[in-house]
């Protein structure tokens, strides 16, 4: 027997796609562990041979289930369990943390309660439940007409923002100018029945104020009866009408007082949600009326932002994830404080990738510790109107998270995607195609693809 397989298994339920999404994978590997990966589809892992190939660099086992239920999860994994090997069971992808949850409750492994998992996954849910807590957020209606959405759209006032309640990666989400917009793209969401991982969609759509403000996020573990809160990130948003988020930085520039806020803020949503275990990233946007709450995510941080925790901290969220989701204890412990940014590269237009340009100047700019590019000559692509859209992205690390900011900045600077223009693809299409794009297609390997 290998000294991994003696360590016990570890599950792991569905992930992002690309190199974020196998990180808790190795960390459990790295820590003796076997690694099983539960999923509905591996063929979604492993699109091409680098993808293959670094999928099976880290995944002892793929077992295949319907990771819609944690019933058919739990089932999936009660061999390992009956021998008394499973140690742990764990998901990146926010579409599978209720799943995953129900899973880790029926095989009496550590997790997040169930009805917390469930009240983050629903936007609908969190805002009730946050409502019903008295935690500001956005005013809000549920749509379940256009009709209805139009009276939603009067009650919060122009601008409104309208969104899929069971989705990810901005997927769907637009800034409304006029009710006629509203109409638009509320028809578009509530016209596709099926989410981007081909879930069945709570019918209708959000419709929310549009809260003016800064953004961040705030990243936190909980274990038994305590969170610790690792920091708060800075996010950097593309133009209306969508919500790209195009980069982030860690620690966050604001003065702490508005940290804390932000944090407290974040903490708020937690308890509103019942959340009880496990990382969060809890997305706040400071308003001159004081922190409004975005969303509650029941999982780590995506995009870059474990790495730039790392970076910042030396903290590896997910080795202390893995450990704590297999009943030991995490070490949180800062081990350096300095700054860490990322930035995204999206393409200005809409068509064929002719190559990415301006790698090699990247690389030159001080402080640059990681560029991934996720398109390749051939590939279609398009402006971005949410992350699944984004072409590659940068870390870069400083003295400061100011510096280091600056850094990104210069580096995402020297880079761009030269794309042979694609006249169609560049209008503005209806956004119906785009998100049965997005469910039809589920292409590309992304750091933060739609989790
Ligand atoms: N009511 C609002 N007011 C202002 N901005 C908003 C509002 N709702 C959403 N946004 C913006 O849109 C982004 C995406 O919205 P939201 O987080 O609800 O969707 P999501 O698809 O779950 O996002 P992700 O998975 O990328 O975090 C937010 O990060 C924020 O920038
Ligand atoms: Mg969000």
């Amino acid at each position: 027997m290998s000294h991994a397989t003696e360590g016990g298994v570890f599950a792991v339920v569905e992930s992002w796609h690309g190199a974020v999404g196998r990180t808790p994978l190795e960390a459990a590997r790295r820590l003796g562990l076997r690694t099983a990966f539960v999923t509905a589809d591996a063929g979604r892992y492993t699109a091409n041979d680098a993808d293959r190939a670094a999928f099976a660099g880290c995944v002892d086992e793929v077992i295949e289930a319907d990771t819609r239920s944690g019933e058919a999860v739990a089932d999936a994994l009660a061999a390992h369990q009956r021998a008394g090997r499973l140690r742990g069971v764990f998901t990146t992808n926010d579409y599978s943390v209720p799943t995953t949850a129900e899973a880790a409750r029926l095989l009496g492994l550590p997790g997040l309660a169930p009805e917390a998992a469930h009240r983050a996954r629903h936007k609908l849910r969190t805002r009730e439940a946050c409502d019903r807590a008295g935690v500001p957020g956005p005013a809000w209606g549920w749509a379940r007409s256009e009709a209805e959405a139009l009276a939603a759209g009067e009650r919060v006032g122009y601008p409104c923002v309208v969104k899929p309640m069971t989705d990810a990666g901005s997927i769907g989400v637009r800034l409304c100018r006029s009710p006629a917009q509203l109409a638009e793209y509320y028809r578009a969401i509530a016209s596709v029945p099926t989410d981007y991982r081909g879930g069945p969609r709570t019918p209708g759509a959000l419709v929310e104020e549009y809260v003016v403000g800064f953004e961040v996020s705030v990243e936190t573990v909980t274990s038994v009866g305590e969170r610790t809160v690792l920091g708060v990130t800075d996010k950097a948003l593309g133009p209306h009408p969508h919500f790209v988020e195009i980069g982030q930085s860690f620690p966050s520039l604001l003065p702490e007082p508005v940290r804390d806020r932000c944090a407290a803020h974040a903490l708020a949503a937690l308890d509103a949600l019942g959340h009880d275990f496990g990382a969060a990233h809890v997305e706040v946007k400071l308003t001159a009326d004081g922190p409004r709450l975005v969303e509650v995510n029941a999982r780590m941080p995506g995009a870059r932002i474990t790495r730039l925790i790392q970076e910042s901290t030396g903290v590896h969220l997910q080795r202390e994830l893995v450990k704590l989701h297999t009943g030991r204890q995490p070490d949180l412990a800062v081990r350096h404080r300095r700054g860490a940014a990322s930035r995204c590269l999206t393409a200005t237009d809409g068509g064929t990738v002719r190559a990415v340009r301006g790698e090699e100047l990247a690389r030159r700019v001080p402080g640059l510790v990681a560029l991934d590019v996720y398109v390749r000559p051939g590939d279609a692509v398009r402006r971005a109107r949410d992350n699944v859209d984004v072409c590659g992205s940068l870390v870069a690390v400083g003295d400061t998270a100011g510096e280091a900011v600056r850094r990104a900045d210069a580096a995402l600077g020297q880079l761009s995607v030269d794309v042979e223009a694609d006249v169609e693809a560049d209008v503005e299409a209806h956004v119906v195609a785009d998100v049965q794009a997005h469910v039809e297609a589920d292409l590309r390997a992304h750091v933060e693809a739609a989790p």
